[in-house]
């Protein structure tokens, strides 16, 4: 099913109290801008846990089926990492973030 990137904007706010994704701007969270196909752990002046850069130093690449699953159960997907949010468990609402998403990742 296509994503909806106007949909998937209501569901990024479950994601701006720490992240955004229209600048370079790292909150609590590191920055989205240009997310899809950035190796994890990687965005400029952000201090990644250990987990999170360890994923990144062993291949892991930011594309859909791995945010998918990312969301689904953070800690799951990334060993010790220090994102605390439960995550997003309904796949349309993943499908319409990633769509909103995209539109910041060259
Ligand atoms: C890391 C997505 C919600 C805090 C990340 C990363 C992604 C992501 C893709 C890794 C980025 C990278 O490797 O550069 C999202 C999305 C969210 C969301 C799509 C909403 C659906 C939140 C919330 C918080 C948060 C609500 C704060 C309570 C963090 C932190 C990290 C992180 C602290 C760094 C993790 C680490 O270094 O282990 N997030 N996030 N995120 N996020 Fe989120």
């Amino acid at each position: 099913q296509e994503g909806d990137a106007t949909a998937g904007a209501a569901v990024f706010k479950k994601c701006v109290t720490c992240h955004v994704a229209d600048s370079d701007t790292n909150k609590v969270g590191p920055s989205l801008n240009g997310l899809f196909g950035r190796k994890a752990g990687t965005h400029p002046n952000y201090a990644y846990s250990a987990g999170m850069k360890a994923a990144g130093e062993g291949g892991l690449v930011w594309d859909e089926t791995v945010l998918r699953d990312y969301l689904h159960n953070p800690k799951g997907k990334v060993k010790g990492t220090k994102m605390a949010f439960v995550g997003v468990k309904d796949d349309q609402e993943i499908t319409n973030l990633i769509a909103y998403l995209k539109q910041y990742s060259k």
